[in-house]
């Protein structure tokens, strides 16, 4: 990647969006190097590479929160045919340089490396015992954009210094990171072919709000972790690291993730929408009525307490004209009541205009499409004053721009695995 100069004003937007060598310098001479701890033997690192929770921070009531800064990499296998074992030592080897460098934590560099149909193919069938599928548009209202990439790199950290560093060892454009000597790079293996970045956690939505679908006159809030200006991921409305992992079969301890791109567009929202309708389209009414939301949340500490409002969704739509995102949401809830993705998203202003990019991971995709099949509310809006996408949940305020599904294998097959492992 070329060194680019980079303005005052497209610095202060953020480093990691800019991306590359002087991107990672500007970052080093304004915030210095941070103090971030080493990582370990490889071999001592847990066989999910989707384990990211013991490494995560927690907040005062206990919930994990995932590092502050993101970047995904669209990657294509750039050899014909099936994968070489020299690509697949090149690829263990600069993945294993970065666990060497960074300690498994936010503070420290946390990644996952999938693979998509379009990478499978080459084998002339899927991952052995794993429902793959092509993306697909999931609501009658959506027309998105299918990723097809080979592979996708997703990498957080507190640092965005790191992440730039991260990536800018993988490309082989940086011998060493954090002390450590990278052992190997990507170079000669994957090409990139799309580069996305975001940030979730207090402060940044605020600090990144100069984008398209983000109204000047209503900032958002300073202490907001997303733009909608509300906490997400409350430990209770997450599904476990076990409960989203392959049980059986050569993939087992794996997982599979769908990436989709959405596009904000938050001027009614925070325009002319009141504090009662936010808290009544993001959860449910009777959280507006019942006064339950302080701020951003944090007040309901673990758990946002829809469980309770998911049955009443369609009365709610009779009654009140509204239903909420999270209490259509919960009504894919599992025989034990939890929830069955794990939800991994941030917010981008990629393109410069302020959107998300929905990262989630489920035991298999169509645990993520009955989710979102609930989420759509097709049955609420019948015959009630709620409309397809008005007053139904956050429908309104959101355009799915893209989506992607991939196969994140265990660690030990993380690198050009075959469709049939032995
Ligand atoms: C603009 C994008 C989105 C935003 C800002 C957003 C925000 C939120 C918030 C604030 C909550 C309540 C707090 C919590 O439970 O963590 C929530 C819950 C939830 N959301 Fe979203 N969400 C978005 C998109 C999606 C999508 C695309 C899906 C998947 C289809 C989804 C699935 C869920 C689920 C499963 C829950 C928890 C429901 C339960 O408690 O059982 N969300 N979301």
């Amino acid at each position: 990647m070329s060194d680019r100069g980079i303005s005052r004003r497209d610095f202060a937007k953020s480093a990691v969006a800019i991306g590359g060598a002087s991107a990672l310098s500007a970052c080093l001479d304004r915030f210095g190097s941070p103090d971030v701890p080493e990582g370990t033997d490889p071999a001592e690192l847990p066989a999910r590479q989707h384990a990211w929770n013991r490494g995560l921070p927690t907040d005062d009531a206990g919930n994990e929160r995932l590092g502050r800064h993101h970047v995904l990499l669209l990657l294509d296998y750039e050899r014909d045919g099936t994968p070489t074992d020299a690509d697949r030592t090149q690829v263990t080897d600069a993945l294993r340089s970065l666990e060497r460098a960074y300690a498994w934590q936010a503070e420290g560099l946390q990644f996952t490396l999938g693979y998509s149909p379009a990478y499978f193919e080459r084998f002339g069938s899927g991952p052995a015992g794993v429902d793959l599928p092509e993306p697909a548009a999931l609501a009658p209202f959506e027309d998105p954009e299918f990723d097809t990439p080979d592979a996708l790199l997703h990498l957080a950290s507190d640092y965005e210094q790191v992440v730039l560093a991260a990536e800018e060892a993988l490309k082989g454009e940086q011998s060493t990171v954090n002390d450590t000597e990278m052992a190997a790079s990507f170079d000669g293996v994957f090409t990139q072919a799309d580069r996305r970045t975001g940030f979730v956690g207090a402060g940044l939505p605020a600090e990144n709000q100069d984008a398209d679908g983000i109204p000047d006159s209503e900032p958002v809030p300073e202490d907001a972790p997303l733009f909608m200006g509300f906490k997400s991921g409350f430990k209770e409305n997450q599904a476990s690291e076990d409960s989203v992992t392959i049980e059986s079969g050569p993939f087992a301890g794996g997982s599979t993730q769908h990436l989709s791109h959405i596009r904000l567009q938050l001027q009614q929202w925070y325009e002319q929408d009141s504090r009662d309708q936010r808290v009544s389209k993001m959860f449910c009414p009777a959280h507006a009525d019942e006064g339950k939301v302080d701020g951003v949340g944090e007040n309901l500490g673990t758990d946002s307490g829809v469980g309770e409002c998911a049955e009443d969704v369609v009365e709610n739509s009779r009654t009140e004209g509204v239903a909420g995102h999270a209490q259509k949401a919960a009504r894919a809830r599992d025989d034990s009541d939890t929830p069955v993705i794990l939800r991994r998203d941030f917010d981008s202003t990629n393109g410069g205009q302020a959107g998300v990019h929905f990262l989630s991971l489920q035991r298999s995709i169509a645990d993520f499409v009955a989710t979102k099949s609930m989420m759509n509310g097709t049955d609420v809006a019948d015959g009630s004053s709620v409309g397809q996408r008005v007053n139904n949940g956050i429908l309104q305020y959101m355009r799915v721009e893209r989506r992607g599904n991939y196969l994140l294998p265990p660690r030990d097959l993380r690198a050009l695995p075959p469709a049939e492992p032995a």
